[in-house]
């Protein structure tokens, strides 16, 4: 990483890029988090850093409050279906976890017939595939349709591509026994089914999501990580999506993409050793595009920044009482 900061795209907006609080436990850095380990508890402070192509390739003004405080908001209207490894939120960038034990799957719930790459539902649909393991689709279905009913279907964690199983292969392997997996499955629909409802009501489709969930101490299954936040799931606007799909035309999404594109236009991505810089305009528009779905969703804005106090300061003083 460079010292180079981006020029500040909002005034009052300074980017958070990297934290290093040696008070708070051993560091370990995530793409988007840097974590604290203490014996029981994880500091978990969400960065701004953008990553794409398993790299940073720009840090986004805004986004680590907003991916933070998204989860906040699930985590405390979930709270009811499972409990959840929140702590303290003592800054809007920072969740104090209870540590857990993760569990060896990704809980992957899929509402809708889509996506583009080579292990999306919709390729392997489009290429034949009608018997999904623990699910069969009908004949008749268009990219973007509505499946019968929500798919749950897990993968594995690899380093490079997530590899989805079927649930009896989940067990096969290894990865969890039968029960532990049945209660998985029975908690990602029951999540999967408010945050989609809760979703609509405020305009908007959850399409597919991704939960992380662990066991805690006394072994109770736990939500942790992140949930129902713009990375780990794919939205689209509820208003416009019959009309677009009954058109032929995708519906109108949550798009991260054009940015990743510039990259793929610009160099490449997946082998130069230093990146160029995005443009301030674009870097700004994903910006506002985060700002948008957080407040289409939650209600919230940014929390206003003190002018002289640097984002970093703000977080290391409100992190204090959390000292390792
Ligand atoms: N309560 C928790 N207990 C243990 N691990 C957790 C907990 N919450 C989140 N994690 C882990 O912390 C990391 C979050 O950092 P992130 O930057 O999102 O990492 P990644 O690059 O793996 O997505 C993830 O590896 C996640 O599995
Ligand atoms: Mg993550």
């Amino acid at each position: 990483m460079t010292d180079t900061k981006p020029a500040s795209l909002f005034s009052d907006l300074d980017v958070l890029e990297r934290t290093d609080f040696p008070e708070l436990g051993e560091r370990v850095e995530g793409k988007v988090r840097d974590i604290y380990l203490q014996p029981s508890r994880l500091v978990l402070v969400t960065t701004d850093r953008h990553s794409s192509f398993d790299r940073i390739i720009a840090h986004i003004p805004g986004k680590g409050e907003i991916l933070n405080r998204t989860s906040a908001f699930w985590f405390t209207e979930t709270a009811d279906i499972i409990p959840n490894h929140v702590i303290a939120l003592p800054d809007p960038n920072v969740t104090v976890a209870r540590r857990c034990t993760p569990l060896k799957i990704e809980v992957v719930m899929r509402g809708y017939l889509t996506g583009v790459t080579s292990t999306s539902i919709w390729t392997h649909y489009k290429n034949g595939r009608r018997d999904f393991g623990g699910f069969t689709l009908p004949d008749d279905m268009r990219k973007n349709d509505r499946l019968p009913q929500a798919a749950f279907t897990p993968s594995t964690k690899e380093a490079t591509h997530d590899v989805t199983l079927t649930p009896a292969e989940v067990v096969e392997r290894g990865l969890m026994g039968r029960d532990m997996l049945a209660k998985v499955e029975d908690t990602a629909r029951r999540l999967f089914a408010r945050g989609q409802a809760l979703a609509l009501s405020r305009g908007l489709i959850l399409v597919d999501t991704k939960y992380e969930m662990g066991v805690d101490d006394s072994g109770t299954l736990t939500l942790i990580d992140e949930v129902h936040t713009p990375d780990s799931s794919r939205w689209w606007m509820a208003d416009t999506y019959v009309d677009r799909i009954a058109a032929g035309r995708e519906p109108d999404y949550f798009d991260k993409e054009f940015l990743r594109q510039w990259f793929i236009d610009h160099c490449d991505p997946y082998n130069d050793a230093t990146l160029p810089e995005a443009p301030n305009e674009l870097v700004a528009e994903l910006a506002t595009r985060y700002q948008k779905i957080f407040a289409r969703l939650t209600g919230g804005s940014l929390t206003p920044r003190t002018p002289g106090h640097k984002l970093i300061e703000r977080i290391r003083d409100n992190l204090a009482p959390f000292a390792a």
